[in-house]
């Protein structure tokens, strides 16, 4: 079924336990970095998704041998055998189906000194520029890196050698923060990062690629520093962090629904600029070594508050529509500042339609607190917009679709699944028509 709609039954509040996936973003990139290995590697804790899905199928055109094996606990491990890559170039349509096949740029560099790359795709939510990751690799000795002069979208670069350089990144960016790390790895003497993205990811796929042989000091903080190594010999069995956007959506979900639900498989300081908001706003967080429970007195108020994206450790920007359809059952108004992304809001016309009662000015959504969400025909505008619209239709009396439902199993390992074990009224139905079926 390529359109598909969740079809929810809202207003039962959730209870009980939910396990957390691997981390989306991390696989997505340590599945390039295992490109770039002179031996295998096996991978656990990878999240079953359709982004997984894509990234695997590309490393396995460019000539990668993967297996993959279905875990008990149901996400998966991959045994991964790059050394039969005989080509430089993911050009193949795949690869603009998903952001995070940009890092092949540097994984390929990194591994022969060439790559060419189709422009990657990812949720729209306004521009999305690699303009840094190309300056980067023009700063370690790339050429062709021209932005301007795309190819029939294709970037080619070319570095004969790749050199470590000394790299200040303008705005602080996850993707070439990684993409850097990628070349670096394996380019001819050192390179500092300066201004560096601190996600927790970035240490995941740092902490993989030194599992690999690299030697990368300093990730998670704004100075990484990478001496580049000849060789990357593998071998090795690495398990991918838990999802910190996954368990905020369930946090989330628990919340709006005045449920009591622990979160499991986390690490509970990734969750911080999410526990201390909801802390704020009344509700009970309790933390253990790898959980957190969320809960609240149902005769309590929810408090209205404010909250402005921004990089790791600041308050994550992919859990910023969740957490407006949160802040509209605060009571008075709450203020989002989303100053990570320059058009994040496409899916508030779609919370309208569910009764939020939200003005947008610029880049700050004024959220003005509601009684009840009502059940409605809606859309996934993206990924964690769609994420958003399940959370709503959670909260929401009777019956609500979200359409595009696609979109949200990028993202989400057996959502379906895990919210029922949670006493969710969630199913999977036809296309409720509301979707152009597009890729995201
Ligand atoms: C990654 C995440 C995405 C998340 C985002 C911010 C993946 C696959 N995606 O996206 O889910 O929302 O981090 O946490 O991990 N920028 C430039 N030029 C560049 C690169 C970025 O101007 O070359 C700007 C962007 O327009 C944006 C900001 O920098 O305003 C941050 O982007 P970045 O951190 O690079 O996001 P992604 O890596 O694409």
């Amino acid at each position: 079924m390529d359109s598909y709609s969740y079809k929810i039954t809202g207003g039962k509040p959730l209870k009980g336990d939910v396990n957390i996936s691997g981390s989306k973003n991390a696989v997505l990139g340590i599945l390039a970095a295992a490109m770039m290995i002179d031996g295998t590697c096996t991978l656990e804790n990878v999240p079953d998704i359709s982004d997984v899905h894509v990234m695997v199928k590309i490393c396995e055109t460019l000539g990668a041998k993967i297996e993959t094996e279905l875990a008990p606990e149901g996400s998966v491990t991959l045994h991964i055998d790059p050394r039969e890559i005989n080509t430089t170039e993911a050009t193949e349509p795949d690869v603009s189906k998903i952001r995070a096949s940009y890092y092949l740029l540097g994984a390929l560099l990194a591994r022969s000194g060439k790559a060419s790359l189709r422009m990657p795709g990812g949720c729209d939510f306004g521009q999305r520029p690699i303009d840094l990751h190309l300056k980067a690799f023009r700063q370690m000795g790339a050429k062709g890196a021209d932005y301007r002069n795309l190819n029939g979208g294709i970037i080619s670069l070319n570095a004969n050698p790749l050199r470590g350089a000394k790299i200040f990144l303008d705005i602080v960016s996850v993707g070439a923060t990684i993409n850097i790390m990628l070349a670096a790895a394996k380019a001819q003497g050192n390179t500092t990062i300066i201004n560096a993205a601190k996600e927790p990811h970035i240490v995941d796929v740092a902490n993989f690629l030194n599992s690999m042989g690299a030697k990368i000091k300093g990730a998670g903080t704004d100075t990484i520093k990478i001496q580049g190594v000849p060789v990357l010999p593998g071998n090795f069995t690495y398990s991918i962090i838990p999802d910190q956007i996954e368990a905020g959506t369930y946090m989330i979900a628990a919340a709006v629904t005045n449920g009591d639900v622990t979160v499991h498989n986390i690490i509970p300081t990734h969750m911080d600029p999410l526990s201390s908001k909801m802390r704020e706003m009344g509700y009970t967080i309790e933390e253990g070594d790898d959980w957190v429970r969320v809960s609240k007195d149902p005769e309590e108020a929810i408090w209205s508050t404010n909250v402005k994206t921004a990089p790791y450790p600041g308050f994550p920007t992919d859990l910023q529509p969740q957490t407006v359809v949160l802040l509209c059952l605060a009571s008075g108004q709450s203020k989002m500042d989303e100053d990570v992304w320059e058009n994040r809001y496409q899916y508030i016309p779609e919370l309208t339609r569910m009764g939020a009662n939200i003005s947008i000015f610029d880049h700050i959504a004024l959220i003005n607190g509601i009684e009840h969400f009502y059940p409605a025909q809606v859309k996934a505008t993206d990924l964690r917009a769609g994420a958003a619209m399940v959370c709503a239709a959670l909260a929401a009396d009777g019956t609500s679709y979200i359409d595009g439902a696609r979109r949200i199993d990028r993202g989400y390992e057996k959502i379906v699944d895990k919210l029922r074990s949670l006493g969710a009224d969630i199913e999977v139905a036809g296309s409720v028509g509301f979707y152009e079926d597009r890729e995201a």
